[in-house]
């Protein structure tokens, strides 16, 4: 059991002393019956709790899907670039959410922000090796060669031998298009490992991340709640 007004200012109802006054005023109402006792008992999950004739969710995590766009970085604070949480609305600001993982200023695709620090953490975990899949284009000709080069692993330049990873040719062309599946994720892997074949990255785009494929229907800088099947699936991947 949990005090209401900690649950309410929680849930972005203000500060503890502005819930205090819009309990007092009358406003609240928990299991249909008015309550104006700031310290009165509650369980958030499953007592109804109502705030100005609305409904309080009551949720203690979010996970959200967003399609970052180029420009903004994955960090929650930033003196100079803008930040992927200036995208998101104050209703899930609330909740303090941070991105799991990052990807680089100018990469764009599937990015979670989550407030779950121990699934975040647990995604993350090199030991999980969690498949992340980005489509590539590349300034070079890749073909069919260079799967067995991913396959056993490339040196990059800090003298690290990337893990097994899983390269799919689109078209090879002058600029390649291609996808890259890669189950860990260092500094600026993508790049670094085409830079050690001696080409360059010249568009990047994560479009998987574990089980869940960024939803084609977001647009650059949308972004959207995932689902309680999708929520489901990524904690089953722990
Ligand atoms: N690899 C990169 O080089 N950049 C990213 O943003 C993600 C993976």
């Amino acid at each position: 059991m949990e005090r209401l007004d900690k649950i309410l200012s929680n849930m972005g109802y203000g500060s503890r002393k502005d819930v205090k006054k819009l309990i007092k005023e009358g406003r609240v109402l928990v299991n249909g019956e008015l309550i104006v006792k700031n310290d009165y008992k509650i369980d958030p999950y499953n007592d109804n709790i109502v705030v100005d004739g609305i409904e309080v969710e009551y949720r203690k995590y979010i996970y959200i899907m967003l399609n970052k766009p180029k420009g903004v970085v994955s960090s929650t604070f930033d003196p100079v670039n803008r930040t992927v949480l200036d995208l998101i609305d104050q209703e899930y600001l609330i909740f303090n959410p941070f991105p799991a993982g990052r990807l680089d200023k100018d990469t764009e695709g599937l990015l979670i922000l989550t407030n779950d620090g121990k699934l975040a953490h647990e995604l993350l975990s090199p030991k999980k090796g969690v498949d992340k899949t980005y489509y590539v284009e590349v300034d070079g000709y890749v073909d069919e060669k260079y799967i067995l080069k991913f396959k056993e692993g490339i040196i990059l330049d800090d003298g690290y031998k990337t893990l097994p990873s899983k390269l799919e040719i689109i078209e090879p062309d002058y600029i390649s298009r291609v996808k890259l599946t890669l189950k860990e994720g260092k500094f600026h892997q993508v790049k670094r490992m085409f830079k050690a074949l001696g080409m360059e990255v010249v568009y990047l785009k994560r479009i998987r991340f574990g089980p869940l494929e960024l939803d084609d229907r977001l647009e650059l800088g949308q972004y959207r709640e995932l689902t309680k099947e999708e929520i489901q699936l990524l904690k089953e991947k722990r």
